[in-house]
C-alpha cells in the first residue's frame, strides 16, 4: 500500500493542480502508472572485452506495433546509460518469479565495478543480430533492441528502440505451437512491491464476443 497525505495546497511543486475531483484525493503529478513491467535490461560494455551488464528498468513500454518499438528511459548515471549510448542496443529480458532476486539486485547494484552476471550466477547469452548487448538465459524470453533515438525528458532520458527479433524459451511453447505465458510466471511492478500476476481474466474483445468463442476461450466459460 501507497501512503499519501492529503496534499492542502492548490499546486504541486511541479505546478500541477492538486485538486480533486469529489471521492478522490489529488497526490500530485507523480509517474503512478501501474501495474508496469520491471524487466532486466542487458548491455555490453565494449571498453571492457564486452563485459556484459544487466540493470533493472520499470519505465519501459511498447510504443509501437508496426515498426514494432519499445521505449526505456534511464537516468544519466546509470552505469548502463553510458553503455547503452555508446554500443547503441540492449535486450529487454522478461522477468519471472524464478527471477525475482536477480530483478531486484540488478536494480539495486551498480556493474560500473563488478560483473552482476558473475555475482549472480547468471548466463550470458548471444543476442543475434546484436553484436555488444547478451541476453539473459535464464530468461522466460528477450527482445533485441537497436536503439534508434534518444530523447533527454529531465530526470531520465527515453531510449526509442526498433525490436529486432524475440526470443522465447522452447519449454514454454505448447505441442500446437502457441506460447503458454501463464507458464512463465511473469511478475508485475507495483509502486515499489513486485507482484505476482494472477490468473486469466479475459480476452482480447470477449467484451463483443459471441457464445461459442467465450465458451471455448473464457476461463470458467461464458461470462
Ligand atoms: C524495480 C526497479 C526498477 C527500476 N527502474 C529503473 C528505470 O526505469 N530507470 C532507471 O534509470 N533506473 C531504474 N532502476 C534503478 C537501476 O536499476 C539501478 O540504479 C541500477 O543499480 C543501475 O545499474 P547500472 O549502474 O549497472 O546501470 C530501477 C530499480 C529497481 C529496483
Amino acid at each position: 500500500m501507497t501512503s499519501r497525505k492529503n496534499q492542502p495546497s492548490a499546486s504541486s511543486p511541479s505546478g500541477s493542480c492538486t485538486e480533486a475531483a469529489p471521492g478522490f484525493r489529488a497526490i500530485g503529478a507523480t509517474p503512478y502508472l501501474s501495474p508496469v513491467p520491471a524487466v532486466l535490461v542487458g548491455c555490453g560494455d565494449p571498453q571492457r572485452g564486452m563485459r556484459s551488464n544487466l540493470i533493472t528498468v520499470a519505465w519501459t513500454g511498447i510504443c509501437c506495433s508496426h515498426p514494432p518499438m519499445l521505449s526505456i528511459s534511464l537516468r544519466k548515471e546509470r552505469h548502463s546509460h553510458g553503455l547503452i549510448e555508446r554500443t547503441r542496443e540492449f535486450t529487454v529480458n522478461l522477468a519471472n518469479e524464478d527471477l525475482l532476486r536477480p530483478l531486484d539486485y540488478c536494480g539495486v547494484k551498480s556493474g560500473r565495478d563488478h560483473s552482476k552476471f558473475e555475482i549472480l550466477g547468471l548466463t550470458a547469452i548471444p543476442a543475434p543480430p546484436l553484436t555488444h548487448a547478451p541476453a539473459l538465459g535464464e530468461s522466460p524470453a528477450f527482445l533485441c533492441c537497436r536503439v534508434k533515438d534518444i530523447l533527454p525528458l529531465g530526470s531520465h532520458d527515453l531510449f526509442l528502440a526498433d525490436i529486432l527479433r524475440v526470443c522465447v524459451q522452447e519449454r514454454y511453447f505448447t505441442p500446437s505451437g502457441s506460447i503458454d505465458e501463464q507458464a512463465m510466471k511473469l511478475v508485475g511492478y507495483v509502486h515499489g512491491k513486485y507482484r505476482a500476476l494472477g490468473g486469466e481474466l479475459g480476452f482480447f474483445g470477449f467484451s463483443i464476443a459471441g457464445r461459442e468463442a467465450l465458451l471455448r476461450r473464457m476461463p470458467g466459460g461464458s461470462k
